[in-house]
């Protein structure tokens, strides 16, 4: 795979023209779908649900990353694998039994991933850091496209990077929320794997070129 891996997120498409979208993305230097899942409950908006998700996956050449907003995840993980997730990321703050929930999004083959809010702190990963493909760390309160980027990410990326290579986990990092050209760089400084970008991406000019700018942002960019 070839860092950074940009991850466009639906929810900023145009869900007039959903298939337009998806084919820019396919023919893009994007490497997944972002799939944004909100239920009203765990975060303050709605968003779509399965025939959304299986009308994208029909499309896409590309891996659907599924992001959950809803409580108990762990009542739709089979649902969401046959809507076509490649990636399945439930919230620490909505799964009870975390653990568990993360075996189940294996067991039905799947990556898992486990999402936090600006609010929680990384060190609560870490007994799970072994077990799972990504962490979704959220930049930004989950519920909306276009916010503004809450700066503390930057340290908390550090910090779990620090604690990735010290427990030796192969984890990405995805970064989830007001990623722009400005906040791109000091986040690939900070350790991040995967960029998502919802707003950025879709109100730019040119999406498909907004995309490769990402894609060919260098890790080693110095942090401001
Ligand atoms: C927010 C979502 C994000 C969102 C990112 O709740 O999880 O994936 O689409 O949007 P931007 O890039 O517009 O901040
Ligand atoms: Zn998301």
């Amino acid at each position: 795979m070839n860092f950074p891996i940009i991850a466009p997120s639906v929810l900023s498409a145009d869900f007039a023209n959903l298939g337009r979208d998806v084919e820019m993305i396919n023919n893009s230097e994007a490497d997944w779908f972002h799939v944004d899942v909100m239920d009203g409950v765990f975060v303050p908006n709605i968003s779509f649900g399965f025939p959304v998700i299986k009308s994208i996956k029909k499309l896409a050449s590309k891996p659907l990353d599924v992001h959950l907003m809803i409580v108990q995840p762990e009542r739709y993980i089979k649902d969401f694998k046959d809507a076509g997730a490649d990636i399945l990321s439930v919230h620490i703050e909505a799964s009870t039994h975390l653990h568990r929930t993360i075996g189940a999004i294996k067991e039905n083959g799947m990556k898992a991933g486990v999402a936090i809010n600006p609010h929680t702190s990384v060190s609560q990963l870490k007994d799970v850091l072994m077990d799972i493909d990504v962490v979704c760390m959220m930049s930004v309160n989950p519920g909306f496209g276009g916010q503004k980027f809450i700066e503390n990410t930057y340290k908390k990326c550090a910090e779990l990077k620090a604690m990735i290579n010290e427990c030796g986990s192969s984890c990405l990092i995805e970064i989830d929320g007001g990623v722009n050209d400005i906040t791109a760089p000091k986040l690939l400084a900070s350790g991040a794997d995967v960029l998502v970008a919802g707003n950025y991406v879709f109100a730019s000019n040119n999406p498909s070129q907004t995309i490769a700018m990402l894609k060919q942002i260098n890790k080693s960019t110095t942090i401001a």
